[in-house]
């Protein structure tokens, strides 16, 4: 496979290709089937596409299955990409969850980001991804039960020692990245933000105003602006999401019908357009698609370098404005 380059883009202090590869889809009970083979494979695909920039967790797959798989398919290849990954999600034994309530149908999840913790978190990170450092390192969840700046001060320690390059924050309000950035500078704040899943604006200019990048996650919807997706299988965790519930699925593919009308216009993917649109909304904005299949990174990395013409971009604000989501939003 061809090295292709991508067009970069600053997260902060960082700079990476203006797509990363979020590789929560290559552990078991994401999107349905996988294997370590396939996972490695894929993997490897979005780095030879171009990503430089591979977006993890602690808690993605079991054990810390996500890290594990990246570290091994990354032999050799470490200094090719920046690794982010986030923690608080791989609770130890004798470390006491500390549930908040989400949208999906399982009701909530449960972190603990309590400062004495975040070194062994680090540490069993590196480990499982087989490095002596983590380019970006958030916190995946704000802990309900602790303050975020205490969290964030455990992770400036970790940046002293050289361990962390750079703080992220994920799934935070603007004024909590506002209190965060006063403890330790941020370059990213990772979010939900795509085209059915619009940026809490309040953020967005909080971002712009100290000068942090954005990391949209689930660009693609969950697979959904793709538009290959009529239904939800056995395994995928989506059965639990209320915007993949059949008859919500169905009327939201409906309403984005002339969404992929504007794709096939630009003769480009409804993925392409999700993904493109997503890197015109802010120069600072990088996103994270994921994918187990080798055509479908290509094709989303390629988004990396579409123009989208103005007249296009205002079309396209101007459905979006007006097209309901059925089912609410996941967190
Ligand atoms: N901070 C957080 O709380 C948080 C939460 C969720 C996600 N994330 C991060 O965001 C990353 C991306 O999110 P995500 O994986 O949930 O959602 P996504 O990237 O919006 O969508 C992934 C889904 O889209 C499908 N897909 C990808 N490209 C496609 C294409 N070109 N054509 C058709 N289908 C395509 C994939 O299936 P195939 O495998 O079949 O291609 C997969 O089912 C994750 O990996 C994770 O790193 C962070």
């Amino acid at each position: 496979m061809t090295e292709q380059l991508l067009p970069t883009r600053r997260l902060g202090g960082l700079e990476v290709s203006a797509l990363g590869f979020g590789a929560m889809v290559l552990s078991p009970g994401v999107y349905g089937e996988i294997d370590d083979e396939r996972g490695e494979r894929a993997l490897l695909a979005a780095v030879d596409a171009g990503a430089t920039f591979i977006d993890t967790s602690d808690g993605y797959g079991t054990d810390g299955h996500n890290e594990q798989l990246i570290g091994r398919a990354l032999r050799g290849r470490r200094d090719e990409v920046a690794i982010a990954t986030k923690f608080g999600f791989r609770l130890p034994d004798g470390v006491e969850p500390h549930p908040f309530p989400v949208g999906f149908a399982f009701g909530e999840l449960a972190v603990n980001a309590a400062p004495e913790h975040v070194r062994g978190y680090a540490e069993a990170s590196l480990r499982g991804l087989g490095t002596d450092r983590i380019d970006l390192y958030y916190p995946h969840f704000p802990d309900p039960r602790v303050p975020l700046e205490d969290t964030v001060g455990a992770v400036s320690e970790l940046v002293e020692d050289g361990l962390v390059l750079h703080l992220g924050l994920s799934n935070v309000t603007a004024a909590q990245l506002r209190a965060a950035h006063a403890v330790h500078p941020v370059a990213a704040v990772q979010t939900e933000w795509s085209m059915w899943r619009p940026i809490d604006p309040e953020l967005l200019a909080a971002a712009r105003e100290l000068g942090v990048g954005i990391v949209p996650w689930s660009p693609l919807g969950s697979g959904f602006l793709s538009g290959a997706v009529s239904e939800v299988k056995e395994g995928d965790f989506r059965q639990n999401a209320p915007r993949f519930a059949a008859a919500n699925l169905k009327a939201n593919n409906d309403r984005f019908a002339p969404v992929r009308g504007i794709a096939a216009e630009l003769s480009i993917t409804p993925a392409q357009l999700a993904l493109a649109w997503l890197l015109h909304q802010d120069e600072h904005a990088v996103p994270i698609p994921g994918s187990r299949t080798p055509a479908h990174i290509e094709e989303n990395l390629a988004a990396g370098r579409v123009k989208l013409p103005g007249e296009v971009l205002e079309r396209l604000s101007a459905i979006l404005s007006s097209t309901e989501v059925e089912g609410g939003t996941l967190l």
